[in-house]
C-alpha cells in the first residue's frame, strides 16, 4: 500500500510535521510503502486564476501526480481560528483546479478521487486542533475522499513529544496508530474492490 503523509505546516519546529514523522514510522511498520512530503519543498504560489491562465505552475503538476499515485493518505493539520491553515486550502485548491487543454489533467478530482484519507491533528491546546478537522472532512469528502472515522486530535503538543520528536505517551501512540491501522485496512479493502 503506499501511502502520502504529510502536514499542513511548514515551521521548522511543528508539531503537526512531528506528528506526521510519527505517523509515517508507524504506516511503515505497518507495510506501507511511505512517501513523507514536506510541502515546504514545493514553491506553490496563492492559488490565482490568473496566474493559472498563464499556466500552472510545474510543482503543482509534480504534487497532482505524486498525490495520484498514493491510494492512501495521512494529513497532520494544525489549527488556526478553530479552521485548518491556509496552506493546505490553497495546495488542494491548486490540485483540484483542472489544467485546461491536458487530456489527462482536464478532471478535477484526478489526484484525489477515492483516496482513504486519515486525519490527524495536533495543537497546544486541549482541543489539539479538532474543529480544525470538522472543516478539512468536508473539503476532503467534496473531493470525493474517503475518509476514515477514525481520527485523532493531539492536544498540549507542546509536551507531547520527546527531544528526539518521539510521541511520549503511550495513550498517543496507541490513538495515532488506530488512525494507521484503520486507513491501510481501508485502502487495502478498497484495491481488492
Ligand atoms: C493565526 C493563528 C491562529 C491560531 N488559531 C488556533 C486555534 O484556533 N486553535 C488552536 O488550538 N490553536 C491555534 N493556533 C495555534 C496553533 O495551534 C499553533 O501555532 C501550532 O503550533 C501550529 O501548528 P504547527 O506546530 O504544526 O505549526 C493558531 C495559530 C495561528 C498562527
Amino acid at each position: 500500500m503506499k501511502v502520502l503523509v504529510f502536514a499542513g505546516s511548514t515551521r521548522l519546529a511543528s508539531f503537526n510535521r512531528k506528528l506526521a514523522r510519527e505517523v509515517a514510522a508507524m504506516a511503515r511498520a505497518g507495510g506501507a510503502e511511505v512517501t513523507h512530503l514536506e510541502l515546504g519543498d514545493y514553491d506553490i504560489p496563492m492559488y490565482n486564476a490568473d496566474l493559472e491562465a498563464r499556466g500552472t505552475p510545474p510543482d503543482v503538476m509534480k504534487l497532482k501526480q505524486l498525490f495520484y499515485e498514493h491510494p492512501a493518505w495521512l494529513i497532520c493539520t494544525p489549527e488556526y481560528n478553530a479552521s485548518y491553515p491556509a496552506l493546505l486550502k490553497n495546495t488542494l485548491d491548486w490540485l483540484s483546479s483542472p489544467v485546461k487543454g491536458d487530456a489527462v489533467w482536464n478532471d478535477d478530482f484526478r489526484f484525489s478521487r477515492g483516496k482513504v484519507v486519515g486525519v490527524l491533528s495536533a495543537s497546544p491546546g486541549a482541543l489539539g486542533g479538532l474543529r480544525s478537522q470538522s472543516h478539512l472532512v468536508p473539503l476532503l469528502l467534496n473531493l470525493h475522499c474517503w475518509v476514515a472515522p477514525q481520527t485523532y486530535a493531539l492536544g498540549r503538543a507542546g509536551s507531547a513529544f520527546d527531544a528526539d520528536g518521539h510521541l511520549v505517551d503511550e495513550a498517543a501512540k496507541t490513538r495515532a496508530q488506530s488512525v494507521v491501522q484503520q486507513v491501510l485496512w481501508a485502502a487495502g479493502r478498497l484495491q481488492q474492490a
